[in-house]
């Protein structure tokens, strides 16, 4: 429904010819400081809003990159927004931040806060940009915080200003997270469940609502709020998805052992609304650049707070475990028998749709695999380039067949579409034992059975 209605607002626009898919309300010039993943998504989707946007970066070989219209990350239909919003000369990339900072009304900042040493976000570039923005705030600019920042950093970030000798009245902080999945940002950007603002100016907040107006016109809902309770939104939301996921994993424990199919208990406890069916597919764990890092970060600030985060805790170390789990399933089917055996690991990715490997559950299974010294023979469609900088002297396939031929097993770990639709046929000509992991619930079981491969998933009988 939600999705029709940005549809038919998308449709008129086409016909009344507008320049982009969207037309904003009011043209808006914006600053993003970071093309990381969510600065370039930021940066294209605004600027396909009609929004002119100039997205900057300290570093000079992307934006070159950039400017030649070549994307430094893996995510479907971003080059193609990138190229058509420069083309229409509303998406710039520069190094000048305070040429862009001088000419836009709003800064928004998206500069990474990677998990620190202590488990803590390491906001040093956050800190960095604003020491350098402070310069440029001789005239009134609305900052926008959208990197994913602890609670109370807004807050921080205000004294930091005035300490620096800005102006109060040239400046208004506003926090507006991101909810975008790494695969499908784009779509999860121009078609969000709901937009967070929080500030403590309403005419500020009404600046960013603009930001947004086409999402906002057609019915997207946003929810107006503090800046502290828009940081907390970002982290509750993230660490109760991960959550959902380590129960989701537990209860598959308990299927493989008392013989219960995790496909139909997912299925019969998604259909209450109140539990809802998304994000309760089992798996090899979570990982990714948020959910790890956003759940440490919490229970850092729980810890801070004098609050015991019990339930977040939990849902970290059943991760820990979880990640385990192929190999401890490899190793059953193999009887123990792993040494000098050769293993075809098809996925490394975090998840399909993404070069990521960072916090990726196939990180644990080639530490694990290369213990027992099996030998590995890698396959992933994006993210071998990637995985090559953390274990360079792994073997790579260049096909799912070439990685299978010769194997004495097979483990999938990511659901990429090209190893759900596996010729198992064909593996099985191709492999020296029949042997797959399916830690994605991807293949079918009776055709697994047909070609008599010994197999195991995630909590199916
Ligand atoms: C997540 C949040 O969804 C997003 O809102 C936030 O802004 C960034 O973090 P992302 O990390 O890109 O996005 O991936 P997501 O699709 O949410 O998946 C996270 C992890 O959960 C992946 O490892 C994925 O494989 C796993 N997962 C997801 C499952 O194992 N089962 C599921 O049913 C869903």
């Amino acid at each position: 429904m939600k999705n029709k209605k940005i549809f038919l607002c998308l449709i008129v626009n086409f016909l009344l010819g507008f320049p982009s898919i969207f037309c904003a309300t009011q043209n808006v010039t914006v600053t993003v400081i970071g093309t990381g993943y969510v600065g370039l998504i930021t940066g294209a989707c605004c600027a396909d809003f009609g929004h002119t946007v100039f997205c900057v970066d300290n570093d000079a070989a992307k934006i070159e990159q950039l400017t030649h219209n070549h994307i430094p990350i893996y995510e479907p239909g971003l080059a193609a927004l990138v190229v058509k919003n420069v083309a229409g000369q509303r998406l710039h990339f520069t190094t000048d931040m305070a040429g862009a900072v001088d000419k836009s009304n709003v800064i928004v900042i998206a500069v990474g806060t990677p998990m620190g040493q202590n488990g803590c976000a390491d906001l040093s570039a956050v800190y960095q940009v604003f020491a350098a923005i402070a310069n440029h705030l001789d005239t009134y600019k609305i900052i926008c915080i959208k990197s994913t920042v602890p609670i109370g950093t807004g807050h921080k970030m205000i004294q930091f200003l005035t300490q620096l000798g800005v102006d109060q009245n040239n400046f208004d902080l506003v926090s507006n997270p991101e909810f975008l999945r790494e695969g499908s940002a784009i779509n999860d950007f121009m078609y969000p469940d709901r937009i967070v603002i929080g500030g403590t100016n309403s005419a500020a907040i009404e600046s960013i609502k603009n930001l947004y107006a086409p999402l906002l016109n057609a019915g997207v809902p946003c929810v107006c709020t503090s800046i502290v309770s828009s940081e907390t939104i970002k982290y509750a939301s993230n660490a109760f998805l991960a959550t959902k996921l380590s129960f989701i994993n537990e209860i598959a424990d308990i299927c493989d052992n008392s013989g219960a199919d995790i496909e139909d208990v997912a299925k019969g406890m998604g259909l209450d609304k109140r539990i809802g069916t998304a994000f309760l597919r089992p798996g090899p764990g979570f990982g990714g650049s948020c959910f790890p890092k956003d759940c440490h970060e919490l229970d850092n600030m729980g810890k801070s707070l004098g609050v015991t985060m019990h339930v977040v805790e939990a849902a970290l170390a059943r991760n820990e475990e979880q990640k385990r789990k192929p190999f401890e399933k490899l190793s059953a089917l193999m009887r123990g028998e792993l040494a000098g055996k050769s293993v075809a690991l098809l996925g490394l990715a975090f998840k399909n749709n993404t070069d990521d490997i960072r916090y990726s559950p196939a990180i644990t299974t080639i530490e694990l695999l290369l213990q027992n010294h099996v030998h590995i023979r890698a396959f992933d469609p994006a993210a071998m380039q990637n995985m090559r900088k953390l274990f360079p002297d792994l073997c790579y396939a260049q096909s799912i067949d070439q990685a299978l031929t010769g194997a004495d097993a097979a483990i999938i770990l990511t659901e990429w579409d090209e190893f759900k639709s596996i010729d198992l046929a064909q593996a099985a000509l191709l492999m020296n034992q029949k042997i797959i992991v399916d830690a994605r619930n991807i293949l079918d079981p009776a055709q697994l059975k047909e070609h008599s491969f010994a197999y195991a998933m995630m909590g199916r009988p």
